[in-house]
């Protein structure tokens, strides 16, 4: 399942990510203000479990998210600040890495690292802010899939209508929310309209220093 967040908090957020005076400060910060809205929807009709809460008045129970059964992987560079949106919000989550970089001739994601931690039988949200091709979050999935969770859902900012297809069409049992669908890819499978290369907005670097 794709499901698109579209509402005018996000179309805002989005058009200020467009906007190239975003500096990198406000960047990082709307992809996490995106990322909770995003962690929402996604999480909306997970079971709670019951735990008791010492209170101003006395030992009571309330409904709490079984944070230990959910794991965050971020895709690195870019899906850092979601990842820390993540674990702010739900603080007893467990992290995972996996470091992927998209060689610019080829457009293939090579992956250079991953650091995941139990998955099995959990619920794994891998986040990531773009997603153009679809192949970056395919082979991260393809990772986790090994790891045994119960179920993977990723969240993303931004995405093209060819990348979302490949994911759909491979893996129709990970379900995806994205805050913005966009027009489609170029000839360098980069998102058009998009926003740039969302780790160089994030982190000041410029494109020819990748
Ligand atoms: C970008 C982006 C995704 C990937 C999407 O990362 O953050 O990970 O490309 O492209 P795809 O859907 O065609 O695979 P990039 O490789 O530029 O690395 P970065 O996060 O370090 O900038």
């Amino acid at each position: 399942m794709i499901k698109e967040l579209s509402n005018p908090v996000i179309k805002t957020l989005i058009s200020s990510l467009r906007d190239i005076n975003t500096d990198a400060l406000r960047f990082r910060h709307i992809v996490k203000e995106i990322t909770k809205l995003l962690l929402y929807e996604a999480l909306q009709n997970v079971s709670l479990l019951s735990k008791e809460v010492q209170t101003w008045r006395s030992k009571e129970q309330y409904e709490v998210l079984d944070e230990p059964s959910f794991v965050v992987v971020t895709v690195l560079r870019a899906g850092m600040p979601m990842f820390e949106s993540v674990m702010e919000t739900l603080p007893q989550i467990t992290g995972g890495f996996l470091a992927m970089k998209r060689d610019e001739v080829t457009h293939m994601s090579k992956l250079y690292y991953d650091r995941l931690p139990e998955c099995a039988g959990k619920t794994v949200i891998i986040v990531d802010v773009m997603l153009a091709t679809g192949g970056s979050l395919c082979d991260a999935i393809d990772v986790v899939k090994t790891k045994n969770p119960k179920e993977i859902l990723c969240l993303n900012i931004i995405g093209a209508p060819e990348g979302l297809q490949k994911v759909q069409r491979s893996y129709p049992d990970v379900d995806v929310f994205i805050a913005q669908i966009d027009q489609r890819l170029n000839e360098n499978k980069f998102i058009i309209p998009g926003l740039g290369d969302a780790g160089d907005r994030e982190y000041n670097t410029p494109a020819d220093q990748d």
